[in-house]
């Protein structure tokens, strides 16, 4: 079967260990958040939902990145979540990571790669 993209932004959006891009995806027939940034040099999306209580991880829109910008962080309690795999790595998530949501990076833009589960 063909894989299907989706557009979500152009690659130049994403600076490394910057603000991320808001998006929405279908997902078990629902309209779902989530967000890309750069991490590692590879854009990395997951669904915008804390571990700790579903809500968005981000008060000021596109803020995902703690301090350090080496985790990113639930601006309700402070969870914080490894960039890369979105691993809980601290805080209330207590184990609970977050959701990845695959992407891929071509031609100069970030595509969500559409599943039939996402
Ligand atoms: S809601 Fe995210 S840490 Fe509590």
């Amino acid at each position: 079967m063909a894989e299907r993209k989706r557009l979500i932004c152009a690659a130049s959006e994403v600076a490394e260990q910057g603000k991320g891009v808001r998006f929405e995806l279908e997902r078990f027939g629902k309209q779902q958040p989530a967000f890309v940034v750069r991490f590692d040099g590879q854009p990395r999306a997951f669904l915008n939902q804390c571990g700790h209580v579903p809500v968005e991880l981000d008060w000021q829109a596109g803020e995902f990145f703690d301090d350090s910008r080496h985790y990113l962080i639930c601006a309700t309690h402070g969870a914080l979540y490894h960039p890369a795999t979105g691993a809980c790595v601290g805080g209330r998530c207590a184990g609970r990571g977050l959701i990845r949501v695959p992407v891929v990076e071509r031609d100069g833009h970030v595509y969500l790669i559409e599943t039939p589960s996402n």
